[in-house]
């Protein structure tokens, strides 16, 4: 996607292929940067302070962070230490997972001395996977999208925008490229699809209100954020026609973890008969577990949820304190919907219901 006017990823290699950068999430939306990775240590870092966030996104950066392992040391034991480390990072993405597994199986059956450049030959082919399979995702997403808007009457000249819901970021800053949910939006948005997007802000730390809607402005998208709360308000009015968000987990049964505010949404949705829709590339999909009770949850530092980081009337940003010192907190990262309650999974091969990932994936 382009920022002011010029095309990045979410990571990329450069040079010969083996310096490694991503956008630095954690001071958009007032900056825009990158930074180079230049070690496993400092992707593992990436992914758990967030400078990186979203599956996908940490899928791929853990598989760059094997790669900068192996060209500084090639040996078994520096294999092994590369993925314990950046699989202590965080717990619910299954992609760190995969892209750990796919990535220690590859090298280990090679000789020490191919393993870098296979390695870094891994990585950039599973962000070439990513962005097709978002862009798949995209395409049938555009087809769910349609006819919702057919139905509605919205998104063509003569009617109003199609009113689209989503949480969290699982945009282009949450993969290599298009992201998952929003994949459909921007293909919308570009074929003359009129569509409106709902950003809820996401508490605590605010990744569709620093994130989705800075892309969504970046490509153009009218959009509106709105407090978490405001969504069954939205919703109980008939202001949303469609709800989409991503995943960090998907059990074979269809139940999905994903932002921590994901099931609510998908409870008010139903409640208000507003199809609700998860935007699942098949490397989001755990096949070894059914239900969603045993996916694992992040619970990460209280001072997410009592401070918050902001930028002044001067321009300088600063953290503030939003609670009284010492209280206690409870910060979990992700919650865990029911498949019962989704409508449909869109996928990179198409649309099935919560029930139909087995058959359409073939996991
Ligand atoms: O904690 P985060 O910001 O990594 O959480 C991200 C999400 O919940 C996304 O919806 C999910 O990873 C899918 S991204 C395409």
């Amino acid at each position: 996607m382009k920022v002011g006017g010029v095309p990045y990823r979410a990571i990329f290699a450069e040079g010969d292929g083996t310096g490694v950068r991503v956008v630095d999430q954690t001071v958009l939306p007032h900056r825009f940067e990158t930074v180079a990775l230049e070690t496993a240590a400092d992707a593992a870092r990436a992914i758990r302070d967030m400078v990186v966030r979203g599956a996908p996104l940490i899928g791929a950066t853990a598989a760059y962070g094997v790669a900068l392992a192996m060209r500084s040391d090639p040996s078994d034991d520096a294999l092994a230490e590369a993925r314990a480390t950046l699989a202590a990072t965080r717990p619910t993405a299954v992609n760190l997972r995969r892209a750990l597994d796919g990535a220690g199986s590859l090298l280990l059956g090679l000789p020490t001395g191919e393993r870098a450049a296979a390695a870094f030959g891994f990585a950039a082919r599973l962000c070439e996977d990513d962005v097709r399979a978002n862009r798949a995702i995209g395409e049938y997403g555009l087809e769910v999208f349609r006819e919702i808007a057919r139905r509605a009457g919205a998104g063509d000249a003569a009617g109003r925008e199609l009113n689209v819901m989503t949480h969290c970021n699982a945009g282009w800053l949450a993969t290599v490229d298009w992201g998952t949910a929003t994949a459909p939006v921007y293909l919308a948005h570009d074929r003359g699809l009129r569509v409106h997007v709902w950003v809820r802000e996401t508490r605590p730390r605010f990744q569709g209100a620093g994130l989705t809607a800075w892309e969504l402005a970046q490509h153009g998208v009218p959009h509106t954020l709105v407090p978490d709360g405001a969504a069954g308000h939205l919703l109980g009015r008939g202001e949303v026609d469609v709800v989409i968000v991503g995943t960090d987990r998907t059990t074979a049964a269809g139940d999905v973890a994903n932002k921590v505010g994901t099931y609510p949404l998908a409870l008010a949705a139903r409640d208000n008969g507003v199809p609700f829709y998860v935007a699942v590339p098949s490397t989001s999909v755990d096949w070894s577990i059914e239900d969603g009770a045993r996916i694992p949850i992040e619970e990460r530092d209280a001072e997410e949820v009592t401070r918050v980081r902001g930028v002044d009337g001067d321009g300088v940003e600063r953290w503030v304190r939003v609670a009284p010192e010492g209280t206690r907190v409870a910060n979990y990262a992700f919650d865990v919907t029911p498949g019962r309650l989704v409508t449909g999974m869109v996928t990179e091969r198409g649309v099935c219901g919560a029930g139909g990932l087995r058959g359409l994936l073939g996991g």
